[in-house]
């Protein structure tokens, strides 16, 4: 198996026109210290074209705005008064690769936008601002779990960094089980994190028998990876029972080199180097490989002794890479949201998160209706958080270049993966909100 070769990175990433060159000698090393910046490099982009959104049109009335807000339909709204319900001044957690405000980001434009559900209508309002309180109140004697990848991660900032402005959480880190906690005594919640770039049982092909933890990042990164497509990863399915809602995600992980496994045998593999498991593959895509481990992830979650939660699986944020990728040059410039209605600019969104988001939704869909066919003590909901269709229409939301401060990490200076807090994201917490209190 061929050791990470950039320009086997490089290979149909391209974007658009001027790629640079230069970019293209970044070391290794530089990547393992970029570790978070995983897979946006490996997406080419096409139009959508004949992609379908889910859903259909519907009327007005509350019910409609609430079933458009579900199906992420609608559209961003400037909001000239619109604040940030934190910033870097008033939330310490806010990491570096997210605080744009403290690397200069020239503008606060991009937090004057709220997100206004609808079908073209104007009957709906706007989501915002944040209302803790409200969600404190719901969420009171009960806990959530985030489990997933760096995206994952900063919904949790962003979600703490809102409800800090009610109660200062205390934070703590259970390192040996990799999980990170927040509680908030007085209102009887608390919020953990688990870190995992693929929901599945997996470990380095060339690493030990077991997972690595996020300080290895820059090794999964460089892989190949072993996944087992069909073994949901009992490291956190063993703590979902002890929370009331887990919240899921994976997508951009996938896209690195994999080897797939199903019932303990091998059944392909990506970008591996191995042509004869390439050639007798059964899962050949990463996408493919994405849909097994969200099947066997929300089975799991849906059947798990002792879970009578909400599982909640967040759809993919697409990135906004133009003119190349994050290794040679590729940037997002874009100034304010991105609007099908106006001059007919259609967004796009890279083939391989489109197929990660159709496996998304389907898989969602189909562990839905099983769970609902099968009557019996289990009382587990799954409800799907479709943030992807409002995230693609948000190029602006993220670092580009403000979200590390100049030489701080050589070779990936423009971040249009992740996205700046305050931000696009802190939507997320008005779906939770709402979908808490509908569940
Ligand atoms: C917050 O952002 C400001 C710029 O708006 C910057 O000067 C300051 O250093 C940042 N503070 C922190 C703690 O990140
Ligand atoms: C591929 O299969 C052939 C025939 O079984 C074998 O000789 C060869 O070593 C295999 N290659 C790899 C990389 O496993
Ligand atoms: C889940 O529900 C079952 C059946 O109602 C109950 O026996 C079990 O204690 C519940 N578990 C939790 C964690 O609430």
């Amino acid at each position: 198996m061929k050791r990470l070769s950039i320009r086997g990175l490089l290979a149909g990433a391209r974007r658009t026109r001027h790629a640079v060159a230069a970019k293209a000698t970044t070391s290794v090393p530089a990547l393992v210290a970029l570790l978070f910046f995983f897979a946006a490099a490996t997406f080419s982009v096409f139009s959508l074209g004949s992609f379908r959104w889910p859903g259909a049109a519907d009327d007005g009335g509350a019910a409609a705005c609430d079933a458009a807000l579900a199906r992420g339909r609608g559209e961003w709204m400037r909001d000239a008064g619109a604040a940030p319900y934190y910033t870097n001044a008033t939330c310490g957690f806010i990491q570096n690769y997210q605080n744009c405000m403290k690397h200069g980001r020239p503008s606060m434009e991009f937090l004057r936008w709220r997100w206004r559900p609808g079908d073209g209508g104007e009957g709906c309002e706007p989501l915002g601002p944040f209302d803790a309180a409200r969600f404190f109140r719901l969420v009171r004697g009960r806990s959530m779990l985030f489990v997933g990848d760096s995206l994952a991660s900063s919904h949790v900032t962003s979600l703490v960094c809102a409800l800090s402005q009610v109660e200062a959480p205390a934070r703590s880190r259970d390192a040996a089980a990799g999980f990170e906690h927040w509680r908030f005594p007085a209102h009887g919640f608390a919020v953990a994190y688990f870190w995992t770039p693929f929901q599945v049982r997996w470990r380095l092909t060339r690493g030990p028998p077991e997972a690595v933890g996020p300080e290895r990042q820059g090794e999964v990164f460089a892989g190949p990876s072993d996944l087992h497509l069909d073994e949901p990863d009992e490291r956190w399915t063993s703590a979902a029972k002890s929370h009331d809602y887990v919240v899921l995600s994976a997508s951009h992980w996938f896209a690195r080199p994999a080897v797939y496994y199903q019932h303990g045998r091998v059944v392909g593999c990506h970008d591996c180097g191995d042509s004869n498991a390439t050639a007798t593959a059964i899962v050949k895509q990463p996408e493919h490989a994405q849909r097994a481990a969200f099947r066997a992830v929300l089975g799991a979650l849906a059947r798990l002794d002792g879970f009578n939660g909400t599982a909640i699986l967040r759809t993919v944020a697409p990135t906004h890479y133009e003119n190349g990728g994050w290794f040679d040059g590729g940037e997002c410039t874009a100034t304010r949201p991105a609007s099908e209605s106006e001059d007919g600019a259609a967004p796009e969104m890279a083939a391989t998160e489109a197929e990660f988001y159709r496996a998304q939704v389907e898989e969602f869909a189909a562990a839905a209706a099983a769970a609902a066919a099968r009557n019996g003590g289990k009382r587990a909901r799954l409800r799907l958080m479709d943030v992807t269709r409002m995230m693609l229409l948000r190029p602006d939301g993220h670092p580009d270049r403000h979200g590390h401060g100049g030489g701080e990490h050589d070779g990936f200076e423009i971040d249009c993966l992740h996205w700046c807090l305050p931000g696009a994201i802190d939507v997320w917490n008005d779906l939770l909100l709402q979908i808490i209190a509908s569940s």
